[in-house]
């Protein structure tokens, strides 16, 4: 068994860091296109067969060290009775959103194994099919993430709605990031019982708020969350545009923090401190230039996450435009890596 990924979350030293990529099964990969060309996105979620088979297209042509389940975050929204599209070119929408206390009435609390089952099911089918070979990472978004896109209605630019409520309303808001986290903690459990060996949590949209309103909205349910699994599996947490949440987020409940490309590893890590792993943070812009810029970037995250624990990865998710070789090259470098005599 690889078990590179495991070991460096348990902050274990290993002889080359572990690699894989957000995002790692999806549209930059032709035989992805070529299922997603026959079935929607929620089709393949929804089949654990084809979730499966899109979780392991990765671990086939690239070799990456952990797979992540496919999936997506806003699925347990759906199943407290979110109406969820996905629309092709505008992403997810919610018909019905979310915007006021009175609104929170019409969400239920979800038994996750009648209406998340199939995620549960899909990761028992991934783990058979791996029989070991790499360790398989489940998911979820935080409360505060899961609420931008209900709330919004779907991607948003200015989060108009969230901040309005966010101001005018905080006890209401914080009524709706708790019925969320009510229902992350049984998905979560489910995934562990279904076999994730560990778990990401994807704070995507965290960094619209300042430290103060971080802490005092987004934080508490989240802590909660974090508490509620435990230890049981690794934990990773990742924030989008939060290089000024730093010093909040080392002092989170998790095992290893994946940070986006805007500040450089090791400037991480001087304001991160020891203890936790550190996981990513190429620009995944970086995959769409030439092949021997991306080997000299990587070369140069490698050497500055030496020492600490890193997990090499991208920043966020990779551009559907990337192509393929580069995403090899990507994954090849890092592998090529030797940590042993640092
Ligand atoms: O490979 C993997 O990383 C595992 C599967 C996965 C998906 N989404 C598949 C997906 C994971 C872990 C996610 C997380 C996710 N989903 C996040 C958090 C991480 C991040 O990217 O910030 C968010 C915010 C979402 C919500 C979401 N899902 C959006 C905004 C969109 C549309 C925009 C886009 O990137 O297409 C999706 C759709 C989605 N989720 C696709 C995939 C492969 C594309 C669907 C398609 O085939 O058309």
């Amino acid at each position: 068994m690889n078990d590179l990924f495991l070991r460096v979350c348990h902050g274990e030293s290993v002889p080359r860091p572990p690699v894989w990529m957000m995002r790692q099964a999806g549209r930059y990969l032709p035989e992805y296109r070529e299922l997603r060309r026959q079935n929607d996105f929620l089709t393949l979620c929804k089949t654990p067969e084809l979730a499966t088979e899109v979780t392991l297209q990765p671990i086939r042509r690239l070799g990456v060290d952990a797979a992540i389940l496919f999936a997506d975050i806003l699925l347990p929204l759906e199943a407290m009775g979110a109406e969820l599209k996905f629309v092709k070119g505008d992403g997810p929408c919610f018909p019905n959103p979310v915007r006021r206390r009175e609104d929170i009435a019409r969400l239920r609390v979800p038994d996750v194994d009648e209406t998340l089952g199939y995620v549960f099911e899909a990761l028992r089918l991934v783990r058979r099919e791996l029989d070991g070979k790499v360790p398989v990472i489940g998911f979820a978004g935080t409360p505060w993430t899961l609420a931008s896109y209900l709330v919004e209605g779907g991607t948003s630019k200015q989060f108009a709605h969230l901040l309005s409520w966010s101001y005018a309303d905080p006890e209401g808001l914080a009524e709706l990031l708790d019925r969320i986290a009510d229902v992350s903690i049984a998905y979560l459990q489910g995934q562990i019982a279904a076999g994730a060996q560990a778990l990401q949590i994807f704070d995507t949209w965290g960094g619209l708020l300042d430290e103060e309103r971080w802490t005092r909205i987004a934080l508490p349910p989240l802590k909660r969350i974090l508490d509620s699994i435990g230890n049981q599996v690794p934990r990773i947490f990742y924030l989008r545009g939060g290089a000024h949440l730093l010093p909040a987020m080392a002092r989170l409940p998790v095992e290893v923090l994946s940070v986006d490309w805007r500040q450089p590893l090791d400037q991480v890590r001087a304001i991160v401190g020891p203890g936790k792993a550190l996981q990513g943070n190429l620009d995944p812009g970086t995959l769409l230039g030439p092949r021997e810029e991306i080997r000299r970037r990587v070369e140069n995250l490698v050497r500055l996450g030496r020492g600490g624990g890193h997990i090499v990865n991208l920043g966020h998710g990779i551009l559907p435009m990337t192509p393929v070789e580069n995403a090899r090259t990507f994954i090849e470098t890092a592998q090529a890596q030797e940590l042993a005599s640092s």
